[in-house]
């Protein structure tokens, strides 16, 4: 029935999907799209292409909103062209909802992140009735799907075990656009992963706003219990999780790095800020020596392990001193890596309301320090490895050369070499002969030999 209306005179439609945000938000995209391959329809690289376009939005700061907005002016001359259905998804629809259609009258439906599963639904209708608009938080839940072809021709996929997000930091729209934080029962976790194991994936990372508190209010396996029953898990040599909350980092969780040979040496760990002062108005639980001593304790308990974080700047009331602190953290931690922001206000969080409102100037002086600071932590961490041999799960062809192989440390680092295609999505070990900024150089790889038990 469905399958019918999604032809045209030229065959199946052609489908083009726009991602922004997080990871959340790129596995909601590889879901809507393969529930829409699932139909027949076939993915196009060009919006222009296409006879379907889906925008799966971000909203997490103003900036992501303007870059979905002017892309949407383009969108529209597109449509006019060419009658092209245009459906937004995401953060943006769940936080405009029905609202949307003031501000874009022109698109053909629009889904909140719980309801990406009824995609088809939506274009179908879109084709015969108008405008389709699903922002309900209840009933089957988008966030939570599994795709049975999920996984299939690839070396890494992303698992989702909680949706959603009960913290409610001060500046941040999650809450609002998300809901409620809820688990996935561990069966339904493992079994996929177990299903993504025989279909050849190596490397999973499970997905959440906050996986440190995975199960914690209902009655079922705890997440570092989840983590041991994954190492147990054949054919799946990696196992990453985004994103943890200091708050939540148990010493138990700390305990499985080092220990659970799967586990990969890296954690993304935001601290957001080094003021306490900061940290109290952000309502994120935890003080500046609190964060330092739990990450004192994962290097004590795993010395490669690499830390990366966000950090936001110019927050309501940071002065020269509360700022200092976030940079005292900083080279006192020397992280591999940080994400670094400017506080952006956001519609519903609390600290849009806050006075102490700090100059963009200010902010802006202050992202660039800390983004010098921390390029030179990042070169010299780098530059380390000069001379080391390490494992790289290859995944891509390098950006820099057609001629060479681009894929990841287990601390997460990107490594580019010379070596066959043959060795594209397998687990090789290289020795690294330079360290940059952004990436790793290393020698030819040799196949790491995997034991099987
Ligand atoms: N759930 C994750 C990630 C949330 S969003 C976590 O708690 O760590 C990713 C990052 O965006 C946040 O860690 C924060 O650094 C940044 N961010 C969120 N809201 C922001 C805002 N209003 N302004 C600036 N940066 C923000
Ligand atoms: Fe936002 Fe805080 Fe939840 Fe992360 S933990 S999603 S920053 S409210
Ligand atoms: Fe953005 Fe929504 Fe993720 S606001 S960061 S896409 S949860």
């Amino acid at each position: 029935m469905i399958a019918a209306a999604l032809m045209t005179a030229e065959g199946m439609m052609k489908f083009h999907i726009e991602n922004f945000g997080c990871q959340m938000n790129e596995h909601d995209t590889e879901k809507m799209a393969s529930l829409l391959a699932g139909e027949g329809m076939e993915q196009v690289e060009d919006a222009k292409n296409a006879d379907v376009v889906i925008v799966n939005t971000c909203c997490i700061r103003e900036k992501a909103e303007q870059k979905f907005y002017s892309l949407m002016g383009r969108l529209r001359a597109v449509k006019r062209k060419k009658g092209t259905i245009i459906g937004v998804t995401g953060c943006i629809a769940q936080m405009e909802k029905e609202n949307i259609l003031e501000r874009l009258p022109f698109i053909d439906f629009s889904l909140g992140p719980s309801n990406i599963h009824k995609v088809k639904e939506a274009v179908d209708r879109a084709l015969r009735n108008g405008p389709f608009l699903d922002f309900s938080e209840n009933g089957c839940n988008g966030a939570l799907l599994v795709r049975p072809g999920y996984g299939q021709g690839t070396v890494k996929a992303y698992v989702t075990i909680m949706k959603g997000c009960n913290n409610f930091c001060s500046y941040c729209v999650v809450p609002y656009v998300r809901g409620r934080e809820a688990s996935r029962d561990s069966c339904d976790v493992l079994q996929e992963i177990a299903a993504l194991g025989d279909k050849g994936v190596k490397e999973v990372t499970l997905l959440g706003q906050n996986v440190n508190s995975y199960n914690n209010t209902r009655d079922d396996i705890s997440f570092p219990e989840l983590l041991r029953k994954i190492n147990g898990i054949n054919g799946i040599e990696r196992v990453r999780f985004v994103t943890s909350h200091p708050r939540d980092l148990s010493p138990e969780l700390i305990g499985c790095f080092g220990r659970l040979d799967k586990l990969c040496e890296h954690i993304h760990l935001p601290f957001q800020s080094g003021s306490d002062k900061v940290l109290n108005l952000m309502n994120r639980g935890y003080s500046s020596d609190e964060y330092i001593a739990k990450v004192k304790t994962l290097k004590d308990r795993c010395n490669d392990i690499a830390i990366t974080a966000d950090c936001i700047v110019g927050f309501p009331g940071e002065d020269e001193e509360d700022f200092r602190k976030t940079m005292d953290l900083i080279e006192d931690i020397r992280f591999d890596g940080i994400f670094s922001f400017v506080f952006s206000p956001r519609r519903f969080t609390r600290a849009s309301t806050l006075p102490g409102e700090v100059p963009r100037a200010a902010a802006l002086e202050r992202l660039h320090h800390l983004q010098k600071t921390q390029r030179e932590i990042t070169l010299a961490k780098n530059k380390a490895m000069e001379g080391k041999r390490t494992e790289v799960l290859t995944e891509d062809i390098s950006k820099n050369s057609k001629e060479e192989l681009a894929g990841r440390t287990r601390t997460n680092k990107i490594v580019n070499f010379h070596g066959p295609h043959t060795m594209m999505n397998r687990l090789v070990e290289v020795t690294i002969v330079k360290g940059y900024a952004n990436s790793l150089k290393g020698t030819e790889p040799k196949l790491k030999e995997v034991q099987v038990c």
